[in-house]
């Protein structure tokens, strides 16, 4: 089990956005989560990612607890995110944009290794390699798609929590 979630609630204020909700995701599999506005499904991600508190129930992450655990270190255990919206680094180039990906890892001087997956993205993503010295921001939609789930990638994760830009 790579995600497991079990019997959380969340509340904003007085509202509860999450009832009990269960969900397991094993190694290489695709889940998708569907439901109309409203339902909480960006609520339930940010619930597995740190963002929100859980009243109750609890979340492991490839065997750890991580209910309680800060953002960022839920994070460093491998869990990247392709956000709404993508929030790329508009200004800075889609190379720059790979890198900063792999933030995590450059800082451990794993600097050949991020090279040789820039490399695999542009193989991937043959777009990003034609405008690797172009600003993100001036990429076309499906092009900014492509760079945000390049820069996920770039972290080397486990898992990867995605949402539709469509909503
Ligand atoms: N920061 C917030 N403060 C108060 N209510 C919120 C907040 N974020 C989401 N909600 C409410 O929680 C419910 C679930 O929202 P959300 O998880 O964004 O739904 P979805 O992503 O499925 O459209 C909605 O009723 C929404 O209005
Ligand atoms: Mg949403």
């Amino acid at each position: 089990m790579i995600i497991e979630v079990k019997n959380i609630d969340v509340f904003y204020g007085n509202i509860q956005a999450l009832k009990q909700i269960s969900l397991w995701v094993t190694k290489g599999e695709i889940v998708a989560l569907i439901g109309g506005n409203g339902a909480g499904k960006s609520t339930l991600m940010k619930a597995i990612v740190g963002l929100v508190k859980k009243k109750s129930g609890a979340i492991y992450f490839d065997g750890q607890p991580i209910t309680t655990m800060p953002s960022a270190n839920i994070t460093r255990l491998g869990i990247s995110v392709v956000a709404e919206g993508r929030r790329l680094f508009g200004p800075l180039s889609v190379m720059d944009n790979l890198n900063l990906g792999a933030y995590l890892r450059l800082t451990k001087r794993q600097g050949q290794e991020v090279q040789k997956d820039i490399q695999t993205m542009f193989e991937i993503f043959p777009p990003l390699k034609v405008r690797r010295t172009q600003s993100a921001g001036t990429l076309s939609g499906g092009e900014q798609q492509m760079l945000a789930i390049a820069r996920a990638l770039m972290a080397r994760p486990k898992a990867i929590l995605m949402t539709s830009h469509c909503y």
